[in-house]
């Protein structure tokens, strides 16, 4: 028989990556896809089959987190052998927005998958990936974190998640679950939502460089973060389910960056060196030399020469909007891995120059083809945010 698993969140970043990794071990994947008014399949198009046929390795499912009966009437139906919960309204900045929806996704979302397995006396077959994370130790007690520092969320994003943490304790701890929490540092890929940091520098420079965007606009660039790449991160999540025990993990680079050192990587991935200068929300990142040969390979030999005019105007690519700020910051995160390492014989493959790289490369693409659709005539969207 093959394995079952249900993905929470399979429209999104590590849901999508997640699921070809299961599929392709041979698993039947399930997957809780909210209804939205536009298709909101793009990550997952490549795994979609047409619903028609009869024998599918992905089968997906209206749902929503917020809805106790309908996740229950879903593990019923589907009786997975694995759950990841990976759903989440997951962008810290918009959670100051929308806490109490944040709290009701995120925190009790996962009591009501929690509660539908014992009610439908489920818990010898399934075992339970909880997505924790490294936003849970906030204001960092100690550098570096690992499974024991103590937690001081900074966010009602890291508040919900916090409950979530420990509602998976409480129910391994008190009914026996094979329930685990991975708590995973910052990972990012070309599939990231496009308002996380990574995503929107790796966006930004490629409309900057090809002409469709003037200035990329920051929030605080002075906080550190330990950033993998996902597609490494969804292997431990798998591996966290395939362990005898449920346990707690940090998983994590052992690495931190700072985002301002993260921006200047991504420009000169493109031959772009870039300087800072000014304080706070008056910083600038001006653009010092551009490498000929580096930019013609990455863009092009018109594209040079027309951002070198545009250069000779205005040399600031990058400004500072506090309106990017959050009420309360989290400065610095770095993981420490050993226990995964160990355990689960986890290591990570990528490291931060092989993700940028790639990410950049991959939004490079991308711009180039809303380029063409803009010379053509097409309507091309503008994304702000
Ligand atoms: P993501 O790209 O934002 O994806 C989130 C997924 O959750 C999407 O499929 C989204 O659906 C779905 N979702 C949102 N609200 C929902 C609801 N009410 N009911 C059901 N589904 C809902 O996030 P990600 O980067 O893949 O992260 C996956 C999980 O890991 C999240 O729980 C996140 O908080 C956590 N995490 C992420 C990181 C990271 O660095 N990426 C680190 C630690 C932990 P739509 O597509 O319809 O919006
Ligand atoms: N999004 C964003 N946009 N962040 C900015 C910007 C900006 O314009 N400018 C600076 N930053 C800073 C943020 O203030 C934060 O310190 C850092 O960049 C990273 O921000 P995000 O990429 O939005 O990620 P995050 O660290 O807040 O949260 C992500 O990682 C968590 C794990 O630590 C999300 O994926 C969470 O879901 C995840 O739990």
């Amino acid at each position: 028989m093959d394995k079952i698993a249900l993905i929470t969140g399979i429209t999104g970043q590590d849901g999508a990556y997640l699921a070809e990794f299961l599929i392709r071990k041979g698993y039947v994947v399930h997957g809780i896809k909210r209804r939205s008014s536009l298709l909101n399949t793009d990550r997952i198009d490549h795994l979609y089959q047409d619903p028609h046929i009869e024998k599918r390795d992905l089968i997906l499912h209206y749902g929503d987190l917020s809805d106790s009966m309908n996740i229950t009437r879903i593990i019923q139906e589907c009786r997975p052998d694995e759950i990841y919960n990976l759903g989440a309204m997951s962008h810290v900045k918009v959670s100051f927005d929308i806490p109490e929806y944040t709290a009701n996704t995120d925190g009790i979302g996962t009591l009501r998958i929690l509660e539908a397995i014992r009610l439908l006396d489920m818990k010898d077959h399934v075992r339970i990936y909880q997505a924790s994370t490294s936003e849970l130790y906030g204001l960092v007690r100690e550098v570096p974190q690992t499974e024991n520092t103590p937690f001081y969320p900074r966010s009602p994003y890291a508040c919900a998640k916090l409950y979530a943490y420990w509602i998976t304790v409480n129910y391994r701890e008190a009914y026996g679950l094979h329930a685990s929490n991975g708590i995973l540092f910052n990972h990012e890929s070309p599939i990231r939502g496009e308002t996380f940091v990574s995503r929107k520098i790796t966006r930004g420079l490629a409309r900057i460089v090809l002409g469709l965007q003037d200035t990329l606009f920051m929030g605080n660039m002075s906080s550190k973060r330990d950033w993998g790449h996902a597609k490494d991160y969804i292997k431990a999540m798998y591996l966290i389910l395939q362990q005898e025990k449920p346990d707690d993990y940090v998983i994590a680079t052992g690495v931190t960056t700072e985002v301002r050192e993260f921006v200047r990587k991504a420009f000169a991935f493109v031959g772009i060196e870039l300087s800072f200068k000014g304080e706070k929300e008056n910083e600038t990142g001006y653009v010092t030399s551009v490498n000929d040969k580096i930019f013609i390979e990455k863009v092009s030999h018109e594209h040079l020469t027309k951002f070198k005019s545009r250069i000779l105007t205005d040399p600031n690519v990058i400004k500072v909007d506090p309106g990017y700020y959050r009420p309360t910051e989290v400065e610095i995160l770095l993981g420490d891995p050993s226990k995964a390492n160990e355990k689960l014989g986890w290591k990570p493959k990528y490291d931060l120059n092989g993700l940028i790289s790639e990410m950049v490369d991959s939004d490079l693409v991308l711009m180039k083809k809303e380029n063409y659709l803009r010379k053509g005539g097409y309507k091309i969207l503008n994304y702000f945010e």
